[in-house]
């Protein structure tokens, strides 16, 4: 059994922002094969900010607490911001995760960016109007 941290644990206790937003300006899906978790994140854009991020995932502790503060620290950002969010950087704000879950915060910061280049690519097929 892995040792998480503390913020780990609350997070997967309490996850922020668990839902679906019905009409998403951006879906990304991501999964991991091997272990067979998925998350979907959904976005809402306003004048290039998240105005709203939700998700859903199937899948371990790890990977709900990664999905719960990859919409904490996406909400409000600029897309050029949220795009910066790397497995990396959501591990750090989770206070680490063990070595065989790292791979949970890959899943998180992968659904979001899709989650934007989805957006992004329906924007340009709309000619660039919202
Ligand atoms: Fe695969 Fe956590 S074990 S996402």
């Amino acid at each position: 059994m892995p040792v998480y941290s503390e913020k780990v644990m609350e997070h997967f206790m309490n996850p922020r922002n668990v839902g679906e937003i019905e009409d998403a300006d951006g879906v990304g899906e991501e999964g991991n094969p091997v272990c067979g978790d998925m998350m979907t994140f959904y976005i809402k854009v306003k004048d290039n900010r998240l105005d709203d991020v939700k998700f859903k995932t199937f899948g371990c502790g790890a990977a709900i607490a990664v999905s719960s503060m990859v919409s904490e620290m996406a909400k409000g950002k600029t897309l050029e911001e949220a795009m910066k969010i790397t497995p990396r950087s959501v591990a750090n704000e989770l206070e680490g995760l063990p070595k065989n879950k790292f791979h949970c915060s890959n899943l998180g910061a992968q659904a979001l960016n899709k989650a934007i280049q989805d957006y992004l690519s329906k924007k340009k097929a709309k000619g660039g109007k919202e």
